[in-house]
């Protein structure tokens, strides 16, 4: 209720989406813990609409039994002054109880594409982030919404949801946004060590080398390498995943594959586990 007379104050519930003197309004979901990466998001919807709302809702859905989501980072008084400072119009911050009452039954499968790659270390995962975001564009019900790179397959599951139930949303992907050593910014970064932190920098660092190479071979030697050697160091990395992938269906490339493709890698050091990607161009 709160939320549609947020919607009617700003103008927003006139018809549909393009609806004549209908005011547009992107959304950024997120779990809260803001960082640039988010902000860097919020941006690029203020740029493509009017109105820009902000979805935090730590979504226990998507946390395996044996990940954070006790531990996952709650900064909302913080997370409420980010927002101000980029002008966001709504903060759409429902409780758990809010979004999962008792008896639900349906929600939204990822299919064999949310099985694969990450899917392959968090089963369930794709499924609960589906789920939560289709919730929340129906809850919040958006023209556009952004998301980020940085979460590649993640993005990709989300258009391949647009696609298959014709949902009528534009998603909008936004760049990785990395420390000035190449760290890709996320709120699971506080939990590493000064020590950790360095050994976790070998993820930005593989990519970067992969991505001075031509073929999906050598791109994946390049990266291994670097990789390869952060295991030896302490503390060490240790690995899940590195793979060249198409960016849409997240299936792994040809050695003849010319065009865009995403190298993802993902490793844990110490108890924190980290993702991050590149796309790159194979000519
Ligand atoms: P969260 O991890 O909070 O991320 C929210 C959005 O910020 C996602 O679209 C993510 O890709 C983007 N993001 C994170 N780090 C970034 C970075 N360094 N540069 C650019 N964008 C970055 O992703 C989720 O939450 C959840 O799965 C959610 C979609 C909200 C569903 O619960």
């Amino acid at each position: 209720d709160e939320l549609a007379e947020a919607r009617a104050r700003l103008g927003l519930t006139a018809g549909g989406a393009g609806a004549a003197g209908r005011r547009s309004l992107a959304l950024v979901p997120t779990m809260g813990a803001l960082h640039e990466g988010h902000r860097s998001l919020m941006r690029i919807a203020r740029e493509r609409a009017e109105h820009v709302a902000v979805s935090i809702f730590v979504n226990p859905l998507q946390f395996g039994p044996n990940e954070d989501y006790d531990r996952y980072p709650r900064t909302f008084d913080a997370d409420l002054e980010v927002c101000a400072a980029e002008g966001v119009s709504i903060v759409f911050a429902p409780s758990v109880e809010e979004m999962y009452p008792p008896g639900r039954q349906v929600s939204v499968s990822a299919g064999r594409m949310g099985s694969i790659v990450e899917g392959e270390f968090r089963p369930g995962h794709f499924d609960g982030v589906l789920t939560v975001v289709l919730k929340l564009f129906n809850l919040v019900r958006p023209d556009i919404a952004v998301f980020g790179q940085k979460d590649a397959q993640q993005l990709a599951l989300i258009r391949r949801m647009v696609a298959d139930l014709d949902v009528g949303i534009e998603i909008v992907a936004g760049p990785t946004v990395r420390e000035p050593d190449g760290l890709a910014l996320s709120s699971r970064n506080r939990y590493l060590s000064p020590e950790e932190r360095t050994t976790a920098l070998a993820l930005s660092r593989a990519l970067f080398a992969g991505a001075r190479h031509r073929t999906p071979k050598e791109i994946l030697g390049a990266a291994r390498a670097v990789l390869d050697e952060a295991a030896q160091a302490d503390p060490p990395l240790v690995l899940d995943y590195l793979v060249l992938v198409d960016p849409a269906t997240f299936t792994e490339v040809s050695e003849e594959h010319r065009g865009e493709a995403v190298l993802a890698v993902a490793a844990r050091v110490g108890t924190t586990r980290l993702i991050d990607n590149v796309v790159l161009t194979l000519t």
